[in-house]
């Protein structure tokens, strides 16, 4: 079997890098496929090196761009790479341009496409991330979600629950043990010589940073938050904008506001698990702060990552000034509510994610899964049908016996739930599928 991973910006090499690791261990045959979306050391060689990860077989190399611009071109130079490898399956991770890209690409070469951290959705159609992930998982046969909340959405989406794995996120795989190891190496803290407590601050969403409205309203917050440190790690993106709009001197020049390029993994873990607070913009460390039990502020309105507010460690607070330091006031303030936020528990797994995910793969290897061809039966009709189980069945039971009939949903009282292979069905409600 030949994997390929497809990997283009900073968090896509920090979150494939597990599975990536474990398939060397396993001796897995694969190819590493980086479209150079990011392209700076720091965005790029930087984690490769912190991370202890292989050099890319290919670069491709994209550079910025438009988005119609960036993703044709790879779209193009991916689908030279995957005819020339014939890979059996593709890995993409998250919901940038390179895993639309990937996806399209090896889709339509009737590769299978297998997407890491499938299923999130925000319900926000003008983050071009939300178009990414939804094309992306139209275009694989093998869904690695996060949570079960992923795990409804794309049933929720008539995507066949088989084809959808619950693994945990492979970011608390790296986030875990790239912590350790930060500990003994990172100077970071020693560094930047701050005294007292520190707020982490990333951003980098178009629609903050380009926005000089919401920039402005985030900046003028923070420059209240005096009682803090602001350690600033700029994003190469946010950093051209706050040249633009002039802030950048301003910033530079407040006392409690530290700006830095944009660190590398062990740095920024370390920076991470000694802070008071995060405030971000970012997926990935929406996820990392509640594995780290850091409270988490939000920069947005919404979150495809809402497992971390529900469980009590992410609050969103938009690009509202008043918000945002009355939010931090408020949990400073708070004993009680701080702990609660830093107990807030991780959703994301315990580090096993690129084990389970690598399993689930070969697992696909062995039942034959990976040769996609056209279908030489004629279709049976689907019906559709909700039916009442009053037996005391499993999933897997009831599929057993029922071998034209597929368990789509299972309803609980008021509660959706998705159809774990074990989950018993006794007098729930069930979404059928009859073929
Ligand atoms: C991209 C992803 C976003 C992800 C983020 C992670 C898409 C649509 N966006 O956003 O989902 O959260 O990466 O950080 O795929 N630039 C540099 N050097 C670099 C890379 C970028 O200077 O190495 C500058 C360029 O001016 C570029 C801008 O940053 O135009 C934006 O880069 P781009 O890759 O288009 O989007 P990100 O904002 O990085
Ligand atoms: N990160 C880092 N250095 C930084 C900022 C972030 O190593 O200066 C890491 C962070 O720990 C997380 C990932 O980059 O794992 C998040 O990337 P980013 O915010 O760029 O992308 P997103 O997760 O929003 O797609």
């Amino acid at each position: 079997m030949k994997i390929a991973f497809i990997i283009g910006t900073r968090p896509e090499i920090i979150k494939m890098a597990p599975i990536i690791d474990l398939a060397q261990k396993w001796q897995i045959e694969h190819v590493l496929i980086h479209t150079g979306q990011h392209y700076d050391h720091e965005m790029s060689q930087k984690f490769f090196l912190d991370l202890e990860i292989e050099k890319p077989h290919y670069n491709i190399g994209v550079g910025s761009n438009s988005h119609g611009k960036q993703t044709a071109q790879m779209i193009e130079e991916i689908e030279k790479v995957l005819t020339h490898e014939k890979p059996d399956i593709v890995l993409v991770q998250g919901d940038t341009n390179a895993v639309l890209a990937g996806a399209v690409a090896a889709s339509k070469l009737n590769i299978s496409v297998g997407h890491v951290e499938a299923g999130l959705r925000s319900f926000d159609r003008t983050m071009p991330e939300e178009t990414n992930r939804k094309i992306a998982d139209s275009c694989s046969t093998m869904y690695f979600v996060p949570t079960e909340e992923s795990a409804i959405n794309l049933a929720l989406e008539a995507v066949d629950p088989h084809e959808i794995f619950v693994t945990g996120n492979t970011v608390v795989d790296a986030c875990l043990r790239h912590l350790k190891i930060a500990e003994q190496k990172s100077k970071l803290l020693s560094d930047l010589d701050v005294d007292g407590d520190i707020l982490t601050l990333t951003m980098h969403r178009a629609e903050n940073v380009d926005d000089p409205e919401r920039l402005k309203n985030i900046l003028d917050a923070l420059v209240e938050l005096q009682d803090i440190t602001v350690v600033f790690p700029v994003h190469p993106r946010t950093r051209k904008t706050l040249e633009n709009f002039g802030y950048l001197n301003k910033l530079e020049n407040t006392p409690h506001i530290k700006l830095t390029k944009p660190i590398g993994y062990l740095d920024f873990l370390l920076l991470l698990s000694r802070s008071k607070f995060v405030m971000t913009d970012s997926g990935g460390l929406q996820e990392e702060a509640i594995t780290l039990n850091i409270p988490c502020i939000t920069l947005r309105y919404n979150t495809e990552r809402p497992e971390t507010v529900s469980a009590g460690g992410n609050i969103l607070v938009g690009s509202d000034k008043d918000r945002i330091i009355e939010t931090i006031q408020r949990i400073s303030g708070d004993e009680e509510l701080y702990k609660k936020m830093q107990d807030a528990k991780n959703p994301y797994g315990n580090g096993n994610s690129s084990e389970n995910i690598l399993k689930e793969v070969l697992k696909h290897e062995n039942e034959g899964k990976f040769n996609i061809s056209s279908p030489d039966n004629i279709m049976k009709v689907l019906n559709r049908s909700l039916v009442m189980i009053h037996d005391d069945l499993t999933v897997n039971e009831f599929e057993t016996i029922n071998p034209f009939s597929r368990i789509q949903l299972v309803f609980q009282d008021e509660t959706i739930l998705f159809p774990h292979p074990e989950l018993s069905l006794e007098n729930k409600l069930v979404l059928l599928n009859k073929f």
